[in-house]
């Protein structure tokens, strides 16, 4: 599909403190790529609605999410940074797509079942609906490449899916208003790799995670070096020292955990780690961890800080962002009107 230009779209829901896991499983990665691509990076305010949100607290949410994009290192110069709900087509194409999306479609995503639990009635339609937004967040700018973990790979598919069927649906309006064969181009997820996948400092075989009810299982971006060394210092481990191979670490999910840990933050591959370390107990490893760990963290706790600091300053910079963005929103959105048949506005 070269007809379309490469671009990233990502998005995080501003319900949570970012921690580790988002860290290193996404943000490291988001950074890198501004390198390399266009990249639009989006706190979907819009998707954290689908759950009940206390208002004071969402609006807080949205700053230190975006705070924290920021002082991660994502560069409002280089890439598009803003809050879903300041471009209203997000809304605009979400509802067109729920009049392209199939209920058969929506009835298999295996994360509104977990979502809703057993009282799937009462449910909001919004979380129902939740796919298809985030189709419209990454096809209103044409993103062709998706950041993603592997729980949204699903979701991926479904974007893949509705585009297909408005370009088939529509493609005799498509080729009539001189936009060529396919309007949308189908979005490739990129799966964040295993390697940088993150799980509870209590439980080695769980994610690491924002509803984890022990705060001992995440370090979040906010924690500072105190807190991030007792974390680091109570996470379960096993009686074993050290491997000095990787195969060592199988059946060792804590372990495994704890040097893939120290891996990212140093950026070295975990056999690094393991020839350094083979042989020595966790005391010593957990040291050398905690002092990576906070010199890795600590610039990044301070700039948000900082930045959280001005909270006017954030807004400016989501403020500047949507402007960007609903540029290349308003224009995608004033073709999809003319093809389905509204007119322009
Ligand atoms: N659903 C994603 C998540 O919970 C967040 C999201 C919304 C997103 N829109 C997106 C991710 C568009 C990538 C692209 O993780």
């Amino acid at each position: 599909m070269t007809q379309f230009k490469d671009r990233v779209f990502s998005g995080m829901q501003p319900t949570h403190t970012l921690h580790l896991g988002n860290y290193l499983g996404a943000m490291v990665n988001w950074v890198r790529m501004q390198d390399t691509h266009d990249c639009i990076y989006c706190v979907v305010d819009l998707h954290a609605i689908t759950m009940p949100q206390d208002p004071k607290a969402l609006a807080a949410n949205i700053r230190e999410v975006a705070a924290a994009y920021i002082a991660c290192g994502i560069d409002p110069a280089r890439s598009i940074l803003f809050n879903q709900s300041r471009v209203h087509e997000h809304a605009e194409l979400a509802w067109v797509f729920n009049c392209v999306a199939r209920m058969g479609w929506l009835n298999r995503m295996t994360q509104f079942k977990e979502k809703a639990g057993k009282d799937r009635e009462n449910a909001a339609v919004g979380l129902f609906a939740y796919p298809t937004l985030m189709a419209a967040d990454i096809l209103l700018y044409k993103g062709t490449h998706v950041p993603v973990g592997e729980d949204q790979k699903q979701h991926l598919e479904l974007t893949r899916d509705i585009a297909q069927k408005f370009n088939n649906d529509f493609a005799a309006s498509i080729a009539e208003h001189g936009f060529g064969e396919t309007f949308f181009p189908l979005p490739e997820p990129m799966i964040q790799g295993p390697a940088t996948r993150v799980m509870s400092l209590r439980d080695g075989t769980k994610k690491m995670s924002k509803s984890d009810p022990s705060d001992y299982a995440r370090i979040n971006l906010t924690d500072d070096a105190d807190a991030i060394a007792q974390k680091v210092r109570k996470a379960k481990t096993d009686p074993e020292p050290l491997p000095s191979e990787a195969a060592g670490l199988a059946g060792r999910p804590e372990a495994d955990n704890l040097v893939g840990i120290y891996a990212a933050l140093r950026d070295v591959p975990r056999e690094a780690v393991l020839a350094e370390f083979g042989g020595a107990n966790f005391s010593t490893f957990k040291s050398a961890l905690v002092d990576v760990a906070v010199d890795r963290l600590a610039p990044i706790t301070g700039e948000m800080r900082r930045l959280s600091a001005d909270p006017g300053h954030i807004d400016a910079i989501l403020a500047e962002g949507a402007r960007k963005a609903s540029e290349i929103a308003a224009g995608t959105m004033d073709a999809v009107r003319r093809i389905v048949g509204f007119g322009p506005r």
